[in-house]
């Protein structure tokens, strides 16, 4: 008979601002029966994102709210440990939503193989994984072209930083904000960006127009607030924005003001598109192939930030929100 100890962390209360330590709480649970056509997975690595901050609030949104009491989700990469199903074998890396526990049971229709020739696995949160499908996503969805000045925000993050790297292997100029010195140089030396810059050495839009001084046709927003005002008074004509993300609102109990100039949309006939990566999922084949060759060829740099043991899965999180990951955030779990 299968007895598995799993630890796994639950939503204790729903936070109030910045998330804390408090919010959450620790399980343990046995795992004592494999059913018919169900998989027992070993999870390797999980991810932190920052839009589980949304799913800890009590309010719909594209995706559900997580339970109090219940064990949080997102993403994992794991090992098939027992398969009672002909989809998967022992031994198989599998990516799944059951990450924040160490062992789970899944059907083989919430499962997603892939090949373990690309090392670390870890990628596949990250650069190969939902992060970066939402960079190439992005980039497609308003089809940045050779030539175009494109300014990420968030851009050592785990979208930001390869959202840069596939803007330069189109042929853009990639400017890149981000919060500290160490990850400007990240950016810079590592990723490939022409301009990086520190936002908070100075307001967002003075430092774009010394680094932009003729303006930018794409803005990859990570981030909303400043960097949205400054990119929408630097956008050129025509000028495309791809909305990703606002994580500069995320912990903020009320919602804040938005943009004052949101009449450069009108007078400049800007486009604005917003994207949620799940609705690309019938291109994760394509996504795959594309980004997964430029990785093989050594075209792509995959960055990535580790945190070891699923003690340290909250403060991962919590960090996010303190800008302490260059790269992807994963946490290390066997
Ligand atoms: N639409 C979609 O389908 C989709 C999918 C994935 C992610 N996203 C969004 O994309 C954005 C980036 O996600 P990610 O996974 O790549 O996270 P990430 O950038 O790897 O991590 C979060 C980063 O955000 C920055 N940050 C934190 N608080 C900030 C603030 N108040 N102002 C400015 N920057 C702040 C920090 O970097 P610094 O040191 O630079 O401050 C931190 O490292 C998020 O907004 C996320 O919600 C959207």
């Amino acid at each position: 008979m299968l007895i598995i100890e799993s630890r796994e962390i639950r939503l204790a209360s729903r936070p109030k601002g910045i998330p804390t330590l408090a919010n959450f709480t620790r399980a343990q649970i046995e795992l004592k029966s494999l059913p018919d056509q169900q998989v027992l997975v070993r999870n390797l690595f999980m991810s932190v994102d920052p839009y589980m901050r949304g799913r800890m609030n009590d309010r719909s949104s594209y995706v559900a709210p997580f339970e109090i009491g219940k064990a949080l989700e997102g993403g994992a990469i794991g090992e098939v440990m027992e398969s009672r199903c002909n989809e998967f074998k022992k031994g198989d890396a599998v990516v799944s939503n059951f990450g924040w526990r160490e062992y789970f049971i899944a059907s083989p229709k919430d499962l997603h193989l892939v090949s373990r020739v690309v090392q670390p696995l870890s990628a596949y949160l990250g650069v190969l994984g939902m992060p970066g499908m939402t960079a190439w996503a992005g980039l497609n969805l308003v089809e940045v072209k050779a030539g175009d000045v494109i300014y990420i925000s968030g851009a050592a993050g785990a979208v930001g930083n390869v959202a840069g790297q596939l803007a330069k292997l189109r042929g853009c100029k990639v400017i890149g904000s981000t919060g500290s010195m160490e990850k400007v140089k990240f950016l810079r030396e590592e990723c490939g960006f022409d301009i990086a810059f520190d936002y908070n050495t100075g307001p967002v839009l003075e430092q774009l127009k010394v680094e932009a001084p003729d303006g930018i046709d794409v803005y990859f927003d990570n981030v909303g607030g400043e960097s949205l005002e400054a990119a929408l008074s630097a956008l050129r004509v025509h000028g495309r924005i791809i909305a990703c993300g606002g994580i500069s609102g995320y912990n903020e109990e009320k919602p804040l003001p938005g943009p004052s100039n949101l009449f450069n949309i009108t007078i400049k006939r800007l486009t604005m598109r917003g994207m949620i990566v799940s609705d690309w999922l019938d291109r994760r084949g394509e996504f795959e192939k594309e980004v997964g060759g430029y990785l093989q060829a050594g075209q792509l740099k995959n960055k990535e930030t580790i945190v070891e043991g699923l003690d340290q899965a909250e403060g991962a999180f919590i960090g996010l929100f303190a800008g302490k990951n260059i790269g992807k955030m994963v946490v290390k779990l066997a």
